[in-house]
């Protein structure tokens, strides 16, 4: 576990810019955000998104093409082999976006195409809900979860960068925010304590994870019964989408590893213009 954290720290050194921008080291209004967005998306080898929400609405299974989800079904909680050379599943891990890129995270023109009110609607963020944001960088979302919880909820903003979460503290004294609690995380180990959120929201962050498998069973852990988890990731198959490639995921990718790690896709929101809203069930 050392040994891991050790090489984050030094590929967070080394990823001096915003990593998942392709054009430019810390682009302030990268090309991405002016990208039109599709029409209709059915990823390559999958069912339409819209399948999915029918599904999940309907109480019915996911599509038969996610292997694991007889299991799933049963009971079982997969182990899906850990990552070799920086390839989980098939897919290159990204690495950490550096906090000296942390103005992207804030960058004018953000709302517009994350719609982060449309996103704790698909979440289903309720006041009182005691809620994560994980990878929460400079708190962009924690400000909105923070609001949307209210006085009676709280949130949990995890990161691993410890000047994300300064940054992060920075923001909320300006928005007089007293609900939230920064948790300094360390690859591979547990962030919060078992049943402890209802919520766990992950924008842009679940690709970056060193360990999808462990921390996505560390959170299947800290969440309470009926508990969720979201992962907002841009869209790989759309070669609009002006971001790195290993920081998109496409749907044929997420639905393989939500199987692996033994979710259940309940939800799949395909309205934003770069992202998809993945809502997730242990
Ligand atoms: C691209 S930023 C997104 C920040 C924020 N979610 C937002 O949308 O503004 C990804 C963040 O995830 C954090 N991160 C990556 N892996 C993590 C892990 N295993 N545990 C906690 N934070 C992690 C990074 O440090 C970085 O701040």
């Amino acid at each position: 576990m050392k040994r891991a954290g050790a090489s984050l720290a030094l590929a967070l050194v080394a990823s001096a810019a915003c990593a998942g921008c392709s054009r430019s080291a810390v682009p302030s209004a990268p090309q991405a955000d002016a990208a039109p967005r599709p029409v209709a998306l059915v990823a390559p080898d999958a069912a339409p998104a819209s399948a999915d929400t029918a599904s999940a609405e309907a109480g019915s299974p996911e599509p038969s093409s996610i292997a694991a989800d007889a299991s799933v079904e049963a009971g079982a909680t997969p182990t899906p082999p850990p990552p070799t050379h920086g390839v989980y599943l098939g897919r290159k891990l990204a690495r950490p976006m550096s906090h000296l890129g942390a103005a992207w995270l804030d960058r004018a023109g953000r709302d517009a195409v994350q719609r982060p009110s449309h996103v704790l609607d698909v979440a289903g963020v309720r006041a009182g809900a005691r809620v994560c944001d994980f990878g929460a960088g400079s708190g962009y979302f924690t400000v909105h979860l923070a609001r949307r919880v209210g006085p009676t909820g709280r949130v949990f903003a995890v990161d691993l960068q410890p000047e994300m979460l300064t940054l992060l503290r920075q923001k909320l004294t300006r928005e007089g925010l007293s609900n939230v609690t920064p948790v300094l995380a360390k690859a591979s180990e547990p962030s919060l304590p078992a049943a402890s959120v209802d919520l766990v929201l992950m924008v842009d962050v679940y690709h970056e994870l060193e360990r999808p498998d462990l921390t996505m069973a560390q959170l299947r852990a800290a969440l309470a019964p009926g508990g969720r988890v979201v992962w907002v990731e841009y869209r790989a198959e759309d070669p609009n989408v002006s971001i790195k490639p290993d920081h998109k995921m496409s749907l044929a990718q997420i639905r393989r590893e939500a199987a692996a790690v033994g979710y259940r896709i309940t939800q799949v929101d395909e309205s934003l213009p770069q992202q998809r809203i993945v809502v997730l069930a242990p």
